[in-house]
């Protein structure tokens, strides 16, 4: 993930292990229409695994790029599961408004964005979200 950015949030089975190689950052998990937000911080070393269609969403925070591994159990040439299969299929970064499992920046819950700018404020590091986000309306709330 490039400095200053996040990825856009979305959800699948259980299984998948997301590994931190490098960087810092946090990820936050909840479930629809419940945006009581779950926050993990990683940095080289730290593992977690989205839970079973558990939105989440990855931020990087550091001053530099940030990498993971996201590792799971089947693969798009052997999904082992229906479920996979189907996820596959369609894609993994298909809008929810498509009959996927992506939430696009526009459909993401506001605070998520105003998390993110607080974060970034403390570590110094300036957004490179601008182009998505109108910023300075958003801090202006915060
Ligand atoms: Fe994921």
């Amino acid at each position: 993930m490039p400095v200053g950015t996040y990825k856009k949030g979305h959800r699948h089975t259980a299984g998948t292990n997301v590994f931190c190689v490098s960087g810092q950052g946090y990820s936050l998990f909840w479930y629809e229409d419940d945006e009581d937000f779950t926050r993990v911080d990683w940095h080289h070393g730290v593992m977690y695994t989205p839970p079973e269609n558990m939105f989440h969403q990855h931020f990087n925070t550091a001053t530099q790029p940030s990498r993971y591994l996201a590792v799971q159990f089947g693969s798009t040439r052997y999904p082992l599961f229906e479920v996979k299969r189907q996820i596959w299929d369609k894609g993994v970064d298909t809008s929810l408004k498509d009959g996927g499992n992506q939430l696009e920046y526009e459909d993401q819950p506001p605070e998520i964005h105003k998390i993110f700018l607080r974060e970034l404020d403390k570590n110094q590091v300036e957004s490179e979200m601008g182009d998505i986000f109108d910023e300075d309306a958003i801090r202006a709330e915060m």
